[in-house]
Order: C-alpha cells, then sequence, then structure tokens
C-alpha cells in the first residue's frame, strides 16, 4: 500500500508515517518544514524508518501538481498539513487562508485534474463548531461541565466558524465533504478535538498537553490563559492513527461524512487537573502563572465520538493516565529535543 502525509513531518504526520511505513508499507512524507519541530521530525523519520520526503509548500500550486502527479498511485492521502494555531491565524490571516483553505482545494484540485482516485483524509478541527454560547455550562468539582448534555457535541452541531484559523479549515472541510458530493472522490473529514503524544513540539498556542508536559519535565513555569478551569476530551495520537486508517479501509460506509474524533466523555481533563497530574506523576510542584482568558477560548469542548463507533466501531484504546505517562516517558527521553 502507498501513503502520502501532507504535513508528514508535523506531529500526527510523523506519527501515521512511523505507523504505516513500519508495517512495510510505502510512505511519502510532504511538508514545508515551516513548523517548528518538524526538521526534528522528518530526521527522526529518516533514522528509523524508510521513507521518500518532498519538501513542497501546499500553497504552490504548480509544486504540488507535481508531488501528486509523481505519485498518481497512492491508495490514501492523509492531509495534515496546516498553519494550525488560532493566534497566528489572527495575526496572519492571509497566510493562514492561503495555506488551510487554498491548500486543501489545490489538493484537492490535483486529484481531480489528473482524475485519480485515492482516499482522502482530513485532520478537521472542533473549530468548526465555534463558542456554542448556546450551551449551557456548569462549574462541577472546580472543572467546567455541560448541564444538558450527557455524550458531549455531535456532528449534528450547527456549524459555526470562529476565528481566522476557524473559517479557514472550516471552508476546507467544506471543501473536501463537497468533493465527495460533486466529484466522487473518496474523502471524509475528522474534526479533531485535543490530539496528544510522542514527537509533538507542544507550545504555548497550540498542544496544550505536551506544552504543559514539556514544561513540567524540564522545570519551566506554565501560563494559564483563564481560570484553568477549561475541559477538552484528550486523545492519544496512537488511537487517532488508528482511527485514520479504518477510516481508510471502510471508506465505502464513511465517503462524505464528517466525524467527531476525540477521547470523548471518559477522556475529559480540565487545565487543572492536568496540572495536578504532572505533579503526583513527577513528584514535584509546577510554577503555575494565570493570565487574561484568551478571546473564543472555550470553557469546554467534548466531542461524542458514538457516530465513529457506531459505523467504524472505533473508541479510544488509551486512558488518558497511560497515554500522560506514555507522553512523560518520550519527553524524559527525549531532553535534548527541547533545548
Ligand atoms: N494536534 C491537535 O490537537 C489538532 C486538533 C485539531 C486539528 N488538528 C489538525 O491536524 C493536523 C495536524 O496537526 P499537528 O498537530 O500535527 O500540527 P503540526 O503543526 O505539528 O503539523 C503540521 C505540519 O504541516 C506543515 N505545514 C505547515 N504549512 C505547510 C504548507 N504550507 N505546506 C506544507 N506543509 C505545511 C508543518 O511544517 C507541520 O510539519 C492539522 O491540520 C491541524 O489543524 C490538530
Amino acid at each position: 500500500m502507498k501513503v502520502l502525509i501532507t504535513g508528514g513531518c508535523g506531529f500526527i504526520g510523523c506519527n501515521i508515517a512511523n505507523i504505516y511505513s513500519k508495517r512495510g508499507d510505502k510512505v511519502i512524507v510532504l511538508d514545508d518544514l515551516s513548523r517548528m519541530g518538524s526538521e526534528k521530525n522528518l530526521e527522526w523519520l529518516k533514522q528509523t524508518q524508510k521513507i521518500d520526503f518532498i519538501k513542497q509548500d501546499i500553497s504552490d500550486y504548480k509544486g504540488l501538481k507535481a508531488a501528486v502527479k509523481k505519485n498518481k498511485d497512492v491508495d490514501v492521502i492523509y492531509h495534515m498539513a496546516a498553519q494550525v494555531a488560532v493566534t497566528t491565524s489572527v495575526t496572519d490571516p492571509r497566510r493562514d487562508f492561503e495555506i488551510n483553505a487554498q491548500g486543501t482545494f489545490n489538493l484537492l484540485e490535483a486529484v481531480r485534474e489528473f482524475q485519480l482516485n485515492p482516499v482522502i483524509i482530513y485532520a478537521s478541527t472542533n473549530k468548526v463548531y465555534g463558542e456554542m454560547l448556546d450551551l449551557k455550562i456548569t462549574d462541577k468539582n472546580n472543572t467546567y461541565q455541560y448541564l444538558d448534555l450527557k455524550n458531549g457535541i455531535s456532528e449534528t452541531r450547527q456549524l459555526d466558524f470562529h476565528s481566522p484559523y476557524g473559517c479557514s479549515k472550516g471552508s476546507a472541510d467544506q471543501y473536501v465533504l463537497d468533493y465527495a458530493r460533486i466529484y466522487g472522490i473518496n474523502t471524509a473529514v475528522m474534526r479533531q478535538s485535543c490530539i496528544y503524544g510522542q514527537r509533538q513540539f507542544g507550545v504555548e498556542d497550540q498542544g496544550w498537553v505536551a506544552h504543559f508536559t514539556i514544561c513540567a519535565v524540564l522545570n519551566r513555569p506554565i501560563t494559564i490563559y483563564g481560570d484553568g478551569k477549561q475541559v477538552r476530551d484528550v486523545l492519544c495520537v496512537d488511537d487517532l492513527v488508528g482511527l485514520f486508517d479504518l477510516a481508510y479501509r471502510n471508506i465505502n460506509k464513511i465517503k462524505g461524512a464528517a466525524f467527531n474524533i476525540g477521547g470523548g466523555i471518559n477522556n475529559q481533563m480540565s487545565l487543572l487537573e492536568l496540572i495536578s497530574m504532572l505533579e503526583n506523576k513527577l513528584n514535584r510542584k509546577i510554577e503555575v502563572k494565570y493570565a487574561p482568558w484568551r478571546p473564543g477560548d472555550q470553557k469546554i469542548y467534548v466531542s461524542d465520538i458514538s457516530k465513529a463507533k457506531e459505523i467504524l466501531g472505533w473508541q479510544p484504546k488509551i486512558s488518558k493516565e497511560k497515554g500522560i505517562d506514555m507522553l512523560i516517558e518520550w519527553v524524559i527521553k527525549n531532553k535534548e529535543l527541547f533545548k
């Protein structure tokens, strides 16, 4: 099997590459190496696996088309390349649009122009649902909880693109679905909540679970924006890659569909809870500073993952406790990467 991963040197992309390559599949990784840490991930992939690398910016249609043409026979494209931080999208919305909206459109167009038939799985985001201010939220045991929603946010929730990042990822999400409808391309969309795991170079602006873990291991202070009671459902990247593979294998069942993907209600966690978990596991006090809420930050987001369970038989296998242990272990073993 031949797999093309855009953004393949990013956190999720390099984990996909690693797992398929280990299995003996042919893996092509495409990335412009713009993200901090992506070169380190490429180095790691090259040292441990047999992969082909293409340095390419997805917003450059000519170059992307040539890369797709050269790999006409790929079975599946995992489209991960993106500008990933809401904050950066606010300071440079044009570039955010060029990468996320236009870059995705370029990929779809390249596939359509050459009349190729790969499966395309797109990494979308829960940000397509916006702030959801209509939902009643309560403060329970120092964490925010939905008052009336037992299973979290389902795919029937109305779309409400919020922030340039929400708009660019959301329009890409809709284009990917529509290319199944109008052109018959085998696409599916995964609206991801918070993914964490090894090879994640989390920073303050994106990848909070890894960012907190790296700070905790390296004895650096952590800034919490807001009160820290914010809740997210967290999913270990290994479980996400398992889902991606199931999605590819069952594309006939899910073509043109979107799924909310995260750790679900069993793996929800507040920022304060992660800090206390890290303190317990590392047996040390973490220095925490507080700063004002970031605009648009949701008090709680938990994915209802029952659609993926029902149609694909998928559910997370790695609990938040186990996943955080694995992440801590990776950071401890790789301290030199964060200097
Ligand atoms: N990590 C999460 O929690 C999360 C949550 C929701 C959605 N997502 C989505 O999942 C995907 C992967 O996220 P990640 O956490 O691995 O991010 P990441 O930043 O680690 O990886 C993205 C990769 O894309 C590359 N890239 C950026 N611009 C590019 C361009 N113009 N051309 C080619 N490559 C480019 C970067 O160099 C990087 O290697 C993204 O689409 C992101 O929006 C991630």
